[in-house]
This record gives structure tokens, sequence and C-alpha cells, in this order.
């Protein structure tokens, strides 16, 4: 099944030239936040019926040029290591992140935002992972699968697939897996 929304980007698959449309979205978090049309569209929907259980998530991270990656990589390597940074962080040219369609979520309560591994073992991820699928994402780094997708467990990290998410999350497999069995 062909469709532009299951590209793949990986460790091995850098990100292709692509006719995404990238359009401003509003975060709480922080000012500048872009994604992909359908993307924006979709994470606004999982917002207001995460909203709806109770907790406040927004865009930490949407969009992202080849160079500000570069940036993200020197700062994490800087501040936690080159191994922890490969576990975590594509190299620039190879996140998708760069495609417009990965959301990296995080938590506001208390009037505070709670980013990457500080939610951990927060409920609302197992609320966001039970449900993203219904508004087109899946959790694209899911635990016990870092030898498949080449990357440590992200439950904030959310991609956009559109229709496919359902099925991907019913068959509990990664993106990389689902591509193959096309
Ligand atoms: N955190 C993911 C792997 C990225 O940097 O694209
Ligand atoms: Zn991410």
């Amino acid at each position: 099944m062909e469709d532009k929304y299951l590209i793949l980007v990986n460790k091995t698959h850098a990100c292709p030239e692509n006719d995404f449309q990238i359009v401003k979205v509003n975060s709480q978090y922080k000012d500048n936040v872009y994604l992909e049309k359908q993307t924006a569209l979709a994470f606004d929907k999982l917002k207001a019926f995460i909203k709806s259980q109770g907790y406040d998530i927004e865009v930490e991270s949407g969009y992202r040029s080849k160079e500000y990656q570069a940036k993200v990589f020197e700062e994490i390597e800087a501040e936690k290591g080159l191994e922890h940074t490969l576990r975590f962080v594509a190299r620039p040219g190879y996140s998708e992140h760069q495609t417009g369609l990965a959301v990296d979520f995080c938590l506001k309560e208390n009037n505070r935002f709670y980013i990457d591994f500080e939610m951990q073992d927060h409920p609302v991820l197992k609320l966001v992972a039970d449900n993203a699928c219904q508004f087109g994402f899946i959790i694209r780094y899911p635990q016990g699968k870092e030898n498949i997708t080449g990357y440590g467990y992200e439950p904030w990290h959310l991609r956009y697939v559109g229709n496919f998410a359902q099925e991907i999350k019913n068959q509990n497999i990664t993106l990389e897996e689902y591509l193959e069995k096309e």
C-alpha cells in the first residue's frame, strides 16, 4: 500500500525530499512550533481528547530542520554523552522530525511543563498510547523494540501515519515491521 504518510525515516533511511506542507501550530510550551498540516490537525484533536480526560499536553518539539537537528544532537551529546545521544537522538538528516510528521508532546501540570523523561510513569503516557491511534498517531519507538527501530523507548514521540495507525497498533508492531509486511 502506497501512502505518503507511511514514509520511513530511520538510522538507515535519510529524510527524503518531500512536499509536505508545514504549518505553524500554537504551543504553550514554546513559540515557533511547526508541523505537517494533517499532523497539526490530528494533534489538536488528540490534545482535545486528552484534555477531556483531565490532562494538558502540548507540542514540545515538532518540525526540525536538518540544521536544528544538528544543534539538538550536539546539545544532548554535551549534556549526556554520545552513547545516550545515539539511543535517543537522530543524526542530522535522519530524523523524522525533519518531515513534520513527528511530535514530541509534553505535559503541563500545576503550571509547569514535564518533558521527555520527566513524564516517566505518568498516567498520561498510557492514556496517549492507548488512544493516539484513533487520531492517526503511533508510538514510534516502543519499549522492547530498540533492535528494530534503532532507538530507546520514547513514549512521548508520536508519528503521524494517518489511517494506518489503528492497524499498526492492533498488530503491536513498529513502522519498520509494518512496511516489511506490505
Ligand atoms: N528522538 C528521535 C529519534 C529523533 O531525534 O528524531
Ligand atoms: Zn521526537
